[in-house]
């Protein structure tokens, strides 16, 4: 079998999943040394789900998402799943999410923390210019079994969700028109946890920098894709803090208006979050065909990774 034409690729479906338990900000009032207000304020969360395994999660948004698109799961060519939660050290959680859906197929786990989706969707491009047909990228995490429930600067952001998308070979235009991945070794102190420990994080740095590498990784593919921030019909960020995406789309002059937001009631769900705020733009009816959608995210490493995908229409 020889290599086949390089092609495109459409995103055919989302799907997503959050634990049924709501945590609300004065459920965490009454273990540290917080307000409501204040967390409002500073970060814009009002409520996050916590519960379920990251598998588990995973698969419920998978199989959305699967159902979304009508397509035979059997078809799936590989799945790629994105997570900082693992459910355990080995084997990959997306080989336990693979047997959950029945597939026999390709699978692995991709770690770029928050930026893993959108690093997942420019992998499964790859893939798919190699000749795979259909994958599946996820992006899952149980962060609330890595955070410090003491620690009054993360437990009030971190959170528990999946998002899934199911990605196809086309003989006609692709959605993808640029991308960027890229990483900061030397901050990798900044935000880290140790095994079986839990997340440490310097707040300030990170928000510095966030705000920064999103401006810079969403350049990067607007100019790949050839358009400026003026093209951009809906932006899709990490949802880490409001007030880091307000800072990047202010340097980038794209209204905040134009982003997608779901932060005030899932929390950072670190690699799920790109998808969980696509899927809620999408439910909302936020998207037209042909829409220039960024989808932009930064975390832990640090990474950051966005992409520019030209609507089409599903
Ligand atoms: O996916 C990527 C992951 N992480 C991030 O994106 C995090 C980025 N950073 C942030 O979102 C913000 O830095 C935080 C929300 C973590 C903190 O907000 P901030 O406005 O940067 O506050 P700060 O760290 O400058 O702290 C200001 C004050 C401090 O008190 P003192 O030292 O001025 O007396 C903190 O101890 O706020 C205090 N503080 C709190 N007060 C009430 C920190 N956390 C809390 C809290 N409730 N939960």
């Amino acid at each position: 079998m020889s290599l086949p034409q390089p092609s495109g690729a459409r995103l055919l479906s989302l799907g997503t999943s959050l634990p049924d338990n709501v945590v609300t900000n004065d459920d965490l009032a009454e273990r540290v040394d917080t307000t409501h207000d204040w967390i409002v304020d500073r970060t814009g969360i009002q409520e996050r789900r916590i519960g379920g395994t990251t598998s588990g999660l995973a698969t419920d948004a998978s199989r959305q998402a699967i159902e979304r698109s009508g397509i035979d799961p059997s078809t799936i060519d590989l799945l790629i799943l994105a997570t900082t939660s693992p459910d355990r050290r080995v084997p990959a959680t997306a080989s336990t999410v693979q047997e959950n859906l029945g597939l026999s197929c390709g699978a692995m786990d991709l770690n770029a923390a928050c930026s893993g989706f959108v690093y997942g969707l420019i992998a499964a491009h790859g893939f798919i210019n190699l000749g795979h047909r259909r994958i599946l990228v996820v992006g899952a995490e149980t962060l609330s079994r890595i955070t410090n429930w003491d620690d009054r600067s993360t437990c009030i952001l971190f959170a528990d969700g999946a998002g899934a998308a199911v990605i196809e070979r086309t003989d006609g235009e692709g959605d993808l028109k640029g991308w960027h991945v890229a990483s900061n070794g030397a901050l990798e102190d900044t935000l880290f946890c140790e095994f079986d420990g839990k997340l440490i994080m310097s707040g300030g740095a990170i928000f510095k920098n966030a705000v920064l590498a999103m401006e810079r990784s969403a350049l990067h593919s607007l100019e790949m894709a050839d358009l400026t921030p003026d093209d951009i019909d809906l932006v899709v960020p990490h949802q880490a803090n409001v007030r880091i995406v307000e800072a990047s789309c202010k340097r980038l002059g794209i209204p905040f208006e134009k982003t997608s937001m779901t932060i005030h009631r899932t929390g950072n769900t670190s690699s799920a979050s790109v998808p969980l705020a696509l899927d809620h733009a999408l439910q909302e009816n936020r998207i037209s065909k042909d829409d220039n959608v960024l989808l932009v995210g930064f975390g832990a490493g640090m990474t950051s990774a966005s992409a520019v995908l030209k609507w089409n229409g599903v």
